[in-house]
């Protein structure tokens, strides 16, 4: 049989490392997928670039319209990332009859439901396994390996840039801005390396995550999400000596009332498996009614994690080009006209516990004031800790951990405590989580 013909919109780190797993791989993919999987165009940037991938029999163009629309490609993988061109092209791609592949989270996360729809009617794949968790096979586990299970929550480290970023200010005291320019150099970080640290990137997967988990439209616009710039050394060290660790975690829920979709930094039990998630690893815990808690881990990013990801993706493709369409396995796992319109909570709405940090008068009363206000709440506190004052000071840290509590509660309480005179400035607040098999 003839070799499937695929057009590459892009040929940087992904793109060459998809070529070269190709290359390496080559008869075993073709054993697997039934025929042979040849790279025949590229678009890129600039003609003569060196690259690090063999470019003989791939045509370099920089023109990515005459690849979407070329009758000899039957497979697009697009690389380009970020909305638009890739929306367009990919657009007219699938109006042109190709199968997609795609690394590109931003475009399924906020141009998803568009794109899936166009794909339906023409009848055409668009995959996207490299898009989450780099060459961690997540998208296939939840869509395939867990479609017997009712997904109560998905917890992940799926930012590969921020695990870096607080593991390496954790373990060695470095900076934030030294680690960061160390990720861009080695190229995990994204091309706007504010996507990373503000916890846009990790809210893209974490939108996909949802969906596929709980059969819901892709809605990025109501991910809530909070970055990594606001984590100091000195609550990294206080939650450990209170046995925690600080990821920043993306945590869909599936609650009584609705759908939490939130991304923060968060404090969670040093002794969980995910807690030693460590450098530019990810991980994703979820908990199934049947099967319980499973964690899946590996490289997050890199040229051939990812890859190894997008390889998989043109195996399905091509092993499933001549199956029926309607009997595909459905992008979102969920068939299309069967998706819920499970209403989505508001922070206000999410009950977590918390890490709260403020500075405080040393002198009697103070604490009885904030416990007072926070019961006022119904907020319980499960530790404190005050530190020593530092020499001639008379202000001192007060680090305290609380129970359970609505959001909108610990809103109220705060606001009620940063007007106390005792206080000096804000109260540092960071979310908290067991992530124990019993949480529903
Ligand atoms: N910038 C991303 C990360 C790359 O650091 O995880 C992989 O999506």
């Amino acid at each position: 049989m003839k070799p499937v013909k695929v057009g590459l919109l892009g040929l940087g780190t992904v793109g060459c490392g998809t070529v070269n797993v190709l290359l390496r791989n080559g008869e075993e993919i073709a054993r697997r997928a039934g025929r042979q999987i040849q790279v025949s165009q590229a678009s890129v940037r600039e003609l003569d670039k060196r690259r690090n991938c063999p470019t003989d029999g791939i045509a370099l163009t920089q023109d990515s319209t005459a690849i979407v629309s070329s009758p000899e490609i039957d497979v697009v993988v697009e690389l380009i990332g970020g909305h638009d061109p890739a929306r367009q092209l990919v657009l007219q791609a699938i109006a042109a009859g190709k199968h997609i592949v795609t690394a590109n989270k931003a475009l399924i996360a906020v141009h998803g439901n568009e794109i899936f729809r166009a794909a339906r009617e023409k009848g055409v794949m668009v995959a996207f396994e490299a898009a989450v968790g780099g060459g961690i096979p997540i998208i296939k586990a939840i869509r395939e390996g867990l479609s017997g299970n009712r997904i109560e929550w998905v917890a992940g480290i799926i930012n590969g840039t921020g695990n870096f970023i607080l593991t390496e200010m954790r373990d060695r005291g470095r900076s934030f801005d030294e680690v960061l320019a160390d990720a861009q150099r080695l190229g995990y970080a994204e091309a706007d390396p504010s996507f990373d640290v503000a916890g846009i990137d990790a809210a893209h997967k974490l939108t996909i995550l949802a969906s596929i988990a709980f059969g819901i439209p892709l809605q990025f616009e109501k991910t809530y999400t909070e970055g990594i710039a606001d984590v100091t050394r000195a609550d990294v060290k206080y939650a450990e000596e209170l046995g925690y660790r600080i990821k920043h975690l993306g945590i869909a829920r599936h609650a009584e009332n609705g759908v939490e979709l939130r991304v923060h930094p968060t404090l969670i039990p040093e002794r969980r498996l995910i807690a030693n998630v460590n450098g530019i690893m990810n991980a994703i815990l979820i908990k199934g009614d049947a099967l319980g808690p499973t964690m899946y881990y590996g490289a997050g990013a890199g040229a051939d994690p990812t890859a190894s990801a997008i390889v998989a993706d043109l195996v399905d493709v091509v092993r499933t080009l001549t199956a029926d369409p309607n009997n595909r396995v459905p992008h979102l796992a969920f068939h299309a006209d069967a998706l819920s319109d499970l209403k989505i909570l508001s922070m206000e709405d999410v009950q977590t516990s918390y890490y709260l940090r403020m500075r405080v008068h040393d002198r009697p009363g103070v604490l009885a004031e904030i416990a007072q206000l926070l019961a006022s709440q119904q907020i319980s506190i499960e530790a404190v800790i005050q530190k020593e004052p530092a020499e001639g000071e008379n202000v001192v840290p007060l680090i305290m951990l609380t129970h359970r509590v609505l959001e909108k509660n610990m809103n109220a309480a705060l606001t009620q405590i940063e007007t106390l005179e005792s206080i000096q400035g804000k109260v540092v607040r960071l979310r908290m989580e067991h992530l124990d098999s019993d949480w529903k």
